[in-house]
């Protein structure tokens, strides 16, 4: 079972719409797939509601009870788990018994550079991390690789304890598919499709970590 847990410190920095794109595409595959949302807004649970009434619909589970573990169902073939802004590493730290892989979203701003760059160290510096036994891995998040600040953030999240597994770079395109409990994997227009190609190296990094 492929089990991923997206979480940073930072706000803002598109854990949700890593979590429910995960989500989306691997249902799409036709993957019995169940998201937990350990944040109490509720975003991910509200967008699996939306979605409810597809063929690829997502079981949402809140995963801000006690218990959610013990409410996965046994046919799951894939979980991904949201969480709230401001994780610190201990709470990373409490899931990976559970988990194959960890990713962090990290936005090419300084702000969220700075800010994001002690908590991947902290996540690296992880047992369970370190030993090789649970993958962890930066997402590069609203690229602009046109841009020269694009650009140096991408070399300085480079320098960062963790890999950066894809770039997914800065489109409407997810705020309007998110708001609809759609993913851009819903979709087969040619303007979506090189979006939907960012994200190859990160199912590939997923493939093998989970293998
Ligand atoms: N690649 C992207 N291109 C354009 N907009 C994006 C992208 N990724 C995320 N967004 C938008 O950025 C905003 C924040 O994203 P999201 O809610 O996924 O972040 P979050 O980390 O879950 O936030 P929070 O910490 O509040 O839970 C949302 O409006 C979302 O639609
Ligand atoms: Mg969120």
């Amino acid at each position: 079972m492929l089990k991923v847990l997206i979480a940073s410190c930072k706000g803002g920095c598109g854990k949700t719409t890593l979590a429910t794109h995960l989500a989306a595409f691997y249902a799409v595959e036709g993957k019995n797939t169940v998201l937990v949302d350990c944040d109490r807004l509720a975003s991910a649970r509200h967008w699996c509601e939306r979605r409810a009434g597809l063929a690829s619909a997502v079981l949402p589970i809140d995963g801000t009870r006690r218990n959610w573990r013990e409410r996965i169902p046994t046919g799951a073939d894939c979980v991904v788990i949201d969480t709230p802004a401001g994780a610190s590493a201990e709470d990373v730290d409490e899931l990976l018994d559970y988990v194959g892989a960890v990713l962090t979203p990290v936005l090419p701003s300084p702000f969220d550079l700075e800010a994001c760059s002690p908590f991947v160290q902290a996540i690296a510096g992880l047992t369970r991390i370190k030993r090789g036994k649970v993958a962890a891995g930066i997402v590069a998040n609203r690229m602009r690789p046109w841009t020269q600040a694009s650009q140096r953030a991408y070399e300085d999240m480079q320098q960062f304890a963790l890999p950066v597994v894809a770039q997914l770079r800065d489109t409407q395109g997810y705020v309007v598919a998110t708001g609809l409990g759609k993913s851009l994997f819903d979709y087969h227009a040619e303007a979506v499709r090189s979006h939907q190609d960012d994200w190859k190296p990160l199912f590939k990094w997923l493939r093998k970590s989970s293998a």
